[in-house]
């Protein structure tokens, strides 16, 4: 009888043994204590066989019933010590802010540039592309700018190492040429770009800055086309009460050729009334020879300007280099 005695305060044992176990490591702990194969209650099954016959279907059914409640015990406790295991230490405090996502943006010069060529789309231009490697054909002499010519000065353009005449172009006035004799008449494009001069840099110079050039090809182009667009495109970019001027200049590949002068608030608030800004004129007819247009028929205007010193004079900024350093504390107030 001591057997069958003896099972229910075991199990009891057992049961408060499993239910008191404070993690996992520990439930395991028990339960190779109680129903391993060595364990304290398995010990019990293994007397089974030494009971008289009569006693033991009683002792196994007995047995057998502490067994499952045992591991039923163990399944549950295993679950509320996975569920308190998987909860983090720190609770959450869902009272604090989100973590925000920080949202990228335009560099100001590329918002300048596309709001430039949003203008220009409204009135018609296509926007084209040329590479900044450059030879000196397409960036002096197909220009009219023969060899002699100060802009092609070693000082003021870089070559390239070891090459006959590859240079980084110092002006986008080299698409003009790739466009023209790439397609027929009429041309409308603009070419935004980068461009490179052996300049030192300081607050207003940069050996590579940017440019937007534009061409306009048609039949019976006159200067008046060339201010009127001039004229658009600014107030567009620098507000409506924009007055724009030109005074008479030279560049190899326009004639006549003209410097524009703009003028509104933010040139007074500079302390000044007019601001140089670009460079323009009719296209010389060599350019046309040299790019296979007839000058009888065709006649056309270009310009040329910087985008820096666009967006300097926009937001005020005092010094190039600042486009260039990448600080975020700049760039985060565009
Ligand atoms: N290429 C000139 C420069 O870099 C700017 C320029 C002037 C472009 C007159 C033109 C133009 O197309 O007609 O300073």
């Amino acid at each position: 009888m001591s057997l069958l005695d003896d099972i229910e305060p075991l199990k009891q044992a057992a049961l408060a043994e499993l239910k008191a176990s404070a993690d996992l490591p520990g439930l395991d702990q028990a339960k190779g204590a109680w129903l391993g194969p060595n364990g304290k209650f398995t010990a019990q099954m293994k007397q089974l066989g030494a009971l008289p016959k009569e006693e033991r279907p009683a002792a196994g059914k007995l047995i057998n019933q502490a067994r499952v409640e045992l591991e039923a015990a163990l399944a549950e406790r295993r679950g509320e010590l996975e569920l308190k295991a998987a909860v983090p230490k720190d609770p959450t405090d869902f009272t604090l802010p989100g973590r925000r996502r920080l949202v990228g943006k335009l560099h100001p010069l590329t918002q300048v540039t596309e709001d430039i060529a949003r203008s220009f789309r409204k009135i018609g231009f296509a926007v084209a592309d040329g590479p900044e490697v450059e030879t000196d054909y397409y960036c002096f002499d197909a220009l009219n700018t023969p060899a002699d010519h100060p802009a092609r000065d070693a000082q003021d353009t870089f070559y390239v190492n070891g090459t006959d005449g590859l240079l980084l172009r110092t002006h986008t006035s080299s698409v003009q040429i790739r466009v023209m004799k790439k397609q027929a008449p009429p041309v409308r494009i603009i070419v935004p770009g980068r461009v490179y001069r052996r300049d030192t840099p300081d607050a207003t110079h940069n050996p590579t800055f940017h440019q937007i050039e534009g061409l306009y090809v048609d039949r019976q182009v006159t200067v008046g086309d060339l201010k009127g667009t001039v004229e658009f495109v600014f107030r567009q970019l620098l507000g409506e009460e924009t007055k724009i001027r030109f005074r008479p200049h030279y560049f190899s590949y326009t004639e006549p050729s003209f410097e524009i002068d703009f003028s509104n608030a933010l040139t007074r608030k500079m302390g000044k009334e007019w601001l140089e800004i670009a460079g323009c004129g009719m296209v010389h007819p060599q350019v046309f020879e040299n790019v296979g247009y007839d000058p009888e028929i065709w006649t056309g205007w270009a310009f040329g300007f910087g985008i820096e010193r666009i967006a300097m004079i926009r937001y005020g900024i005092n010094d190039i280099r600042l486009f260039y350093e990448n600080d975020l504390r700049f760039l985060r107030q565009f």
